[in-house]
């Protein structure tokens, strides 16, 4: 079934209409580092303005306790969000209370207003449904209809994800359905051949996608901290690289498997092995069965995929006509060690095709390098809930807005 889309909505005018986003953005002392989410949720919300709908954004940030606190507030992303419209935005501090409610009721047609994160309330995250429903009814007192357009929070059954879409009148933004769209066609069908590039430090956190997704591609690539596990499982010794020992006989598995299914198995045949976890630490490239013949021996320390295996990559991401990346290929925060990650960012702007990079980490090196979003298919803003869809999972927050 398909998601319901605004015009199921009709006419916004002068109606309060709740928007559900996701500006949970990384902050540095106060500053957002990266505001891809907010930018991500302004065609939604522009259209709406356009509408002359009183327009109430609402989002969690970072992981609160249930309570209000400072460091969470949601003030910031307000001002963001005003530059970026070049309208002002009004502040509610708190969510449903006595400011929210002011805030609300003082709005005109077309005035936007964002009030302060959801999850200083309990009842937002609530594993008690009960709970989490009388949120959803405060909530919901504050605006006639719901737009849910927070597309990397639909994998949590929250407040105002699930609830609050049950309650009043809902649709999906314009956000979601792009995502939605987007991500359904890595799953059906994609045009082939179909890479899937897997990066970031741990497999633990991509068992699900990449059990989902072997069956689906061409080519899976392994990059990120995960490869050592990889290698390990070949045999080859990994010094002091992140390694996962409790993981070695799942990936024998993914290793066996893929030879199976003739899915090409894309491992890193060298590596970056550095004396340490430093931005100024020694290091040199070796080969990927010889990672600890290198003058640091077994205390090298794996922080990026080698000139070899970046080249390797790259095209085979240049020759697919689909191609999905999750997880930065080495610490793209140091800049001795970002040469993977950047080769790989390349190398799927080439791509003629659909591109797409999901993941917080994925989306925040790409920007960090230098790259813009227009250079990619697309740049999902969902971590856990872009990886949950590729998994096949049922997202709640999607299931309630008619999608199945
Ligand atoms: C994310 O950053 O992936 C989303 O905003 C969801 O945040 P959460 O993992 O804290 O629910």
């Amino acid at each position: 079934m398909a998601l319901r889309t605004l015009d199921s909505l009709g006419p916004l005018a002068g109606k309060r209409v709740i928007v559900r986003v996701d500006f949970n953005v990384p902050l540095k002392d106060g500053v957002i580092t990266d505001d891809g989410r907010v930018r991500a949720a302004l065609p939604t919300i522009d259209h709406l303005i356009g509408q002359g709908a009183r327009v109430i954004a609402c989002s969690h940030l970072g992981r609160p306790d249930g309570s209000p606190d400072p460091k969470y507030s949601l003030e910031p992303v307000a001002q963001r969000l005003s530059e970026l419209l070049g309208k002002p935005v009004a502040f509610a501090g708190d969510t449903v209370g006595e400011s929210a409610q002011q805030v609300v009721s003082s709005l005109g047609d077309g005035d936007v207003a964002v009030i302060e994160n959801l999850r200083f309330n309990a009842g937002e995250t609530s594993k008690d449904e009960t709970e989490r429903r009388a949120f959803a009814e405060q909530l919901a007192a504050l605006g006639d209809v719901l737009v849910s357009d927070g597309f990397g929070v639909v994998h949590r059954k929250q407040a105002s994800v699930y609830e609050l879409a049950e309650i009043l009148p809902s649709a999906a933004g314009f956000l979601i359905e792009k995502e939605v769209d987007v991500l359904d066609r890595l799953t059906e069908n994609p045009e082939r051949p179909y890479a899937v590039v897997l990066g970031g430090s741990k497999v633990s956190d991509k068992l699900g996608v990449i059990e989902h997704l072997l069956p689906r591609a061409d080519k899976i690539l392994v990059g990120g901290g995960m490869l050592f596990t990889f290698l390990a499982a070949l045999g080859h010794k990994v010094g002091k690289s992140l390694l996962e020992s409790d993981q070695l006989e799942t990936v024998k598995g993914y290793i066996a498997t893929a030879k199976e299914r003739g899915v090409e198995l894309v491992l890193p045949v060298d590596a970056v092995m550095a004396s340490g976890f430093a931005a100024d630490a020694d290091h040199v490239v070796a080969a990927a069965d010889a990672l600890e013949d290198t003058a640091f021996g077994a205390d090298g320390m794996g922080l990026d995929i080698g000139p070899k295996t970046a080249e390797l990559f790259a095209e085979a991401i240049r020759s697919s006509r689909t191609v999905f990346w999750n997880g930065p290929m080495g610490v793209f925060e140091m800049p001795a060690f970002a040469a993977g990650t950047r080769t790989v960012a390349q190398a799927l702007t080439e791509v003629d095709g659909l591109s797409v990079v999901g993941g917080g980490d994925s989306a925040a090196a790409v920007r960090q390098l230098g790259f813009s979003d227009s250079s990619f298919g697309h740049i999902s803003t969902g971590g856990g809930a872009s990886l949950e869809f590729l998994e096949g999972k049922k997202l709640p927050g999607l299931e309630v807005l008619g999608w199945a």
